[in-house]
C-alpha cells in the first residue's frame, strides 16, 4: 500500500513538475488575437485591472458578436501572471437601465475592491448614442467574479463624465479619473468611504483629452491620456505631478507622434511590484471600430523614471509578476 502511494507521489511530483517546465511562457502580444483557458478571443476591451489576494483580475467591455444588441456587457478573467487569462463570468448583462434608447453605451468598466465594505464596486461609463447623457453607472457584488447589480448613475461632481479611468494609489485610497468635455480636462476625484460615490476634487487637468490613466511611481505621478479622436489613433500624452493636486506639468508625447501611440488608446497604467523590480505596463487598446469584437490589445512595458515616460515600439514581451522584471522578445528578422 505504501509503495503504491510513494508511486502515485512520485508521478504527481514528476507531472507537475513537467508541466511547469514545458508551461508557456507567460508571454504578451500586442496585437495578436488573445485567448483565454477555453481557446476563445478575450472580451475586455478598454481594460481595468484589480489585483486580487493574489489575483489579477481583467474587466472590460465584451463586444462579443453573440451577444443580445439590446444589452451591454462587462466580461472578467482572471489570471497569476497576466499572459494567461481564465474566463470567470460575464459579471454584467445589462438591459438599457436608464431609457437611453437605441445604441446605448456602457463603456470603460472599472472595478474597486472595498477593503472596508468587503463589496466590488464596478464604475463605467454610461451614455446615449450620442454621447449626451455623460454618466458613470454603478453596479456592485459581493464577489469580485459575481454578477454585478446595478445600483444608480450619476454626474460625478456634477460634472459631465465620458471615459474614465480607474486608480488606487499605493496608501489604498481610490480615485476616479474622468474626462469632462465642457469643462476641457480631467477630474481625479476620490470615492467615498463605501466607493458608491465619487466624493471630493482632487485636482483638474485643464487639457482636453480621454483615455485617462494614472499611477504612482518612485516618487511622482504620471497621468496619461489620448486626444479626443474618437475609435482612431492620435499620439498619446502624458504630465506629471509630484502630489495628485499637482502642480502637473505640461503634457507632452509618449511616443513618436506620427506612431500615433502605434495604433493604440490608453486605458490603463499597471504597477507591478516584483522582488527585483517595479514595472509599469502600458495597457491601451487598438480599436477596429467596424468589428469592435475583433479590436486587438496592446500592452506593453514603460520606460519610465524622474519624470519621463516613453513607450517602446510593440514587440512580445515576457512578464514576470513574481521579480517584476520583463523581458522583450526579439522579432526574427525578415528576410
Ligand atoms: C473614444 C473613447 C471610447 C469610445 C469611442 C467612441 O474616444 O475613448 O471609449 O467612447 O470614443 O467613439
Amino acid at each position: 500500500m505504501r509503495k503504491i502511494a510513494a508511486g502515485v507521489i512520485g508521478f504527481l511530483f514528476l507531472f507537475l513538475s513537467a508541466r511547469a517546465l514545458f508551461a508557456a511562457p507567460p508571454v504578451v502580444s500586442p496585437g495578436e488575437p488573445w485567448l483565454d483557458n477555453r481557446g476563445l478571443r478575450i472580451q475586455a476591451h478598454s481594460v481595468g485591472i484589480t489585483l486580487w489576494k493574489g489575483v489579477y483580475y481583467w474587466f472590460g467591455e465584451d463586444r462579443s458578436q453573440s451577444n443580445d444588441p439590446a444589452k451591454r456587457y462587462v466580461a472578467c478573467y482572471s489570471s497569476t501572471d497576466l499572459a494567461h487569462w481564465t474566463f470567470r463570468r460575464q459579471v454584467l448583462a445589462l438591459a438599457d437601465p436608464e431609457h437611453l434608447g437605441p445604441r446605448w453605451v456602457l463603456e470603460r468598466p472599472k472595478v474597486f475592491a472595498n477593503p472596508r465594505t468587503g463589496k466590488f464596486v464596478l464604475y463605467a461609463h454610461l451614455d446615449d448614442a450620442d454621447y449626451k447623457v455623460a454618466r458613470v453607472a454603478v453596479a456592485v457584488s459581493d464577489r469580485i467574479d459575481g454578477e454585478y447589480r446595478y445600483l444608480k448613475s450619476f454626474r460625478p461632481l456634477n460634472e459631465e463624465s465620458r471615459d474614465i479611468g480607474q486608480f488606487v494609489d499605493d496608501d489604498g485610497s481610490a480615485y476616479l479619473i474622468f474626462e469632462s468635455r465642457p469643462t476641457g480636462g480631467f477630474f481625479i476625484a476620490s470615492l467615498s468611504g463605501d466607493y458608491l460615490n465619487v466624493e471630493k476634487q482632487v485636482s483638474f487637468l485643464h487639457a482636453p483629452l480621454e483615455g485617462g490613466a494614472l499611477v504612482h511611481y518612485k516618487g511622482l505621478y504620471y497621468v496619461v491620456g489620448s486626444h479626443l479622436s474618437g475609435w482612431a489613433p492620435n499620439p498619446n500624452v502624458y504630465a506629471t505631478a509630484p502630489s495628485l493636486s499637482g502642480p502637473w506639468t505640461e503634457f507632452k508625447n509618449i511616443a513618436p507622434p506620427e506612431a500615433n501611440t502605434y495604433g493604440s488608446q490608453s486605458s490603463m497604467l499597471l504597477k507591478i511590484v516584483g522582488s527585483k523590480k517595479t514595472t509599469v505596463l502600458f495597457m491601451g487598446d487598438l480599436w477596429r471600430p467596424e468589428q469592435l469584437w475583433d479590436s486587438r490589445y496592446l500592452w506593453m512595458p514603460l520606460e519610465i523614471g524622474s519624470g519621463a515616460l516613453r513607450l517602446p515600439a510593440p514587440q512580445p514581451c515576457e512578464l514576470n509578476v513574481k521579480t517584476g522584471e520583463t523581458a522583450l522578445i526579439a522579432k526574427p528578422a525578415v528576410k
